[in-house]
C-alpha cells in the first residue's frame, strides 16, 4: 500500500468516526435505495408488471393497509444483473369502488404498488434479502409521515411497518399469500 492510499483511508475513517454517518445510516430511504427503487421499476416496466402495458389479473377484495382491491403478479426478474423473486401488489381504492370497476378501469383506481423484491444473499439475511418498496401509481417512491422514502430494509428493527408485519405470514418466508418462495 503506498502512502497516499493510506492517508485518504485515514481521511475516511476519520469522517466516518466524527460524523458516525455508518453507524447512523438507516435500514431503508436513503439515496440508494430510492435509485435502486428506480431501476426496480423500470424492470417492472419492461416486463410488464407495472405501467401502462400492464398485464391485469383478476381484482380481489383486499384489507387494511393493503387496497379494498388487490392484484397480484409473481414471477423472476433481473435487475442491475441480479436475478431475483419479485411479487408485485397493486393497490386499489376510492369511493364507490367495486370489482367489475377496477376491472374495467385499474389506472383509475389505482392507488399504490407493494412490491417486494429478492435481493443478493446477505442483502438482509434476518428478513430473507427481501427489498420493500411502495410506489406511487407514476412510479415515484412513496414516503411515511416522516418523510423517509419507503424503499429498502422497510422498516427493519421498528414495531410497524412492511418487515415487522410480513414477519407474521405463515411459512416463515414473510409472504402471506403462498409459501413458493422459502
Ligand atoms: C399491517 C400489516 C401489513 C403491513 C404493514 C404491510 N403488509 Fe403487505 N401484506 C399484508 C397482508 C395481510 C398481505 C396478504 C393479503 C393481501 O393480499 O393483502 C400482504 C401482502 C403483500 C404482498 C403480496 C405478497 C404476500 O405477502 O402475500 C406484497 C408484495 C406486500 N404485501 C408488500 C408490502 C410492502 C412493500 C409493505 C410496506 C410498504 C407492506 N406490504 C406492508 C400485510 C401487511
Amino acid at each position: 500500500m503506498n502512502r497516499g492510499f493510506n492517508k485518504r483511508l485515514t481521511a475516511l475513517l476519520l469522517t466516518i468516526l466524527a460524523t458516525g454517518s455508518l453507524a447512523a445510516a438507516p435500514p431503508f430511504g436513503t439515496p440508494d435505495d430510492v435509485r435502486y427503487a428506480t431501476d426496480l421499476w423500470k424492470a417492472m416496466t419492461e416486463t410488464r408488471l407495472v405501467g401502462k402495458n400492464t398485464i391485469i389479473s383478476t381484482p380481489y377484495k383486499g384489507m387494511h393497509p393493503h387496497g379494498a382491491f388487490l392484484d397480484s403478479l409473481d414471477t423472476r426478474i433481473s435487475v442491475n444483473g441480479h436475478s431475483g423473486d419479485v411479487i408485485v401488489k397493486k393497490n386499489f381504492g376510492g369511493e364507490g369502488i367495486s370489482k367489475e370497476a377496477v376491472a374495467n378501469d385499474p389506472q383509475k383506481w389505482l392507488k399504490a404498488v407493494t412490491v417486494m423484491f429478492r435481493r443478493e444473499k446477505g442483502y438482509d439475511s434476518d428478513n430473507r434479502d427481501w427489498f420493500w418498496v411502495k410506489y406511487a401509481p407514476d412510479g415515484s417512491v412513496m414516503k411515511n409521515p416522516k418523510g423517509m422514502a419507503l424503499a429498502g430494509r422497510v422498516a427493519k428493527g421498528m414495531s410497524e411497518g412492511c418487515i415487522a408485519c410480513h414477519t407474521a405470514a405463515p411459512g416463515g418466508d414473510m409472504v402471506y399469500n403462498h409459501d413458493r418462495m422459502k
